[in-house]
């Protein structure tokens, strides 16, 4: 089915290349400038978007094997994953239940339970507390009421999905809004999490419009990959996430082919974002290997910074290989942070001198476009409306 869905994409990308056009927004779209530096918005935001959404803070190849575990902060929130002892994905509130403290420093590692660096309280990888550390002085408590805050967190293919909202009633797979189909045709549960690395980059909206632009490629990163690159996107949405994919004649000689015939790899092509903060960036060729670069606001509304975490589906095996691989993420660091990011950072230096009132998302930005009205409407959304956002049918 989704890869019915994929080809449809790509016939439709065919057709838009075979005449020369692309998919326009009805009009141009006029975004408030404060919106993106107003503190007040800003901390709306992080509330309303970051901390009530589902986000994509890992994926399976992070921690395939019991015991594995990512520590990180989403938010301003410290959050474990846990791969627990039956195979399953985990998450809580990286705090112990005593006093507070956090239980593991942030990255990546195998631990089959969790000691609290402050007085050695116990969790398993299922968040029960297991062991209170002298607890013939300590008092009587009901361990299995103080066991780690867990979080809802979904596992579909090959990512995990975690609400920083305990008590969130937003089902996950409501929130894919069927998205998760295409993200499966990857196969990123079978991959390798490579490298990571982190770019720091202006207010999360701004850096994140890039994301969702092509008019840019040709023109700011013409010395580095842009070149060639066609100014061009066709967005294709599910909820609130986006693909973009471009008028292009690639698939030209399958047109008269059975879908069997079509490469998965070559659909996959483009780039794919998951609301509100993902992008996962495909190569030349479509994914075999993909950059998955996760947004988060920084400590003000003027920061933020992007994790980018690089799956590949099979390691390098070749020092030859390696260096390749090296080659890539210093070559992908380089053009987020000198190019995309360093534009950003001084384009935002503008936003609140009183110069204008408002930016422009043109007819060919549609993707930026529907960005900006989701977050419009999630600051608008109660949080007992909030499910119904994304109920479909
Ligand atoms: S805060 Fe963790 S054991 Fe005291
Ligand atoms: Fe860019």
């Amino acid at each position: 089915m989704s890869k019915a869905q994929l080809i449809e994409i790509a016939r439709k990308d065919l057709e838009h290349g075979r005449n020369d056009t692309l998919d326009l927004a009805d009009g141009v779209y006029k975004v408030p400038i404060e919106n993106y530096y107003d503190p007040v918005r800003w901390e709306a935001e992080k509330k309303q978007i970051f901390r009530r959404l589902p986000l994509t803070l890992a994926a399976t190849a992070e921690l395939r094997e019991p015991g594995d575990y990512k520590a990180m902060e989403a938010a301003g929130v410290q959050v474990i994953i846990t791969r627990t002892r039956s195979g399953e994905a985990k998450a809580f509130v990286n705090m112990c239940s005593h006093r507070g403290a956090r239980l593991l420093e942030n990255g990546r590692g195998t631990a089959h339970k969790f000691t609290c660096p402050y007085h050695a309280w116990t969790y398993s990888t299922d968040g029960d507390l297991v062991a209170i550390y002298a607890a013939e002085d300590f008092g009587d408590i009901d361990k299995s009421c103080y066991g780690l805050r867990e979080l809802p967190l979904l596992e579909k293919a090959g990512l995990i999905w975690v609400t920083l909202d305990a008590d969130s009633n937003l089902d996950i797979n409501d929130f894919l809004s069927g998205y998760d189909d295409m993200l499966a045709q990857f196969g990123f549960e079978g991959w390798h999490a490579y490298h990571q690395q982190t770019v720091e980059g202006p207010n999360w909206k701004v850096a994140y419009d890039g994301y969702l632009d092509y008019y840019h490629l040709p023109i700011l990163h013409r010395q580095t990959f842009g070149a060639e690159m066609g100014n061009r996107a066709n967005y294709y949405s599910w909820g609130p996430h986006t693909h973009l994919g471009r008028p292009d004649t690639f698939f030209e000689e399958y047109a008269d082919k059975p879908a069997e015939e079509w490469p998965t790899p070559a659909l996959l092509g483009g780039v794919w974002t998951i609301f509100p903060h993902i992008s996962i960036a495909t190569f030349a060729g479509g994914g075999r290997s993909v950059m998955l670069s996760q947004l988060f606001p920084g400590d003000t509304p003027e920061t933020s910074y992007t994790n980018q975490l690089f799956l590949m589906e099979s390691l390098p095996e070749t020092e030859e290989q390696k260096a390749e691989a090296q080659q890539q993420f210093e070559f992908l660091k380089y053009v987020v942070q000198e190019e995309d990011y360093a534009t950003g950072i001084a384009l935002q230096k503008n936003l609140d001198v009183g110069a204008r009132d408002h930016l422009l998302f043109g007819r060919n930005e549609a993707g930026g476009q529907r960005f900006h009205k989701w977050v419009d409407t999630l600051l608008e959304t109660s949080d007992e409306d909030l499910p119904k956002l994304f109920k479909t049918g």
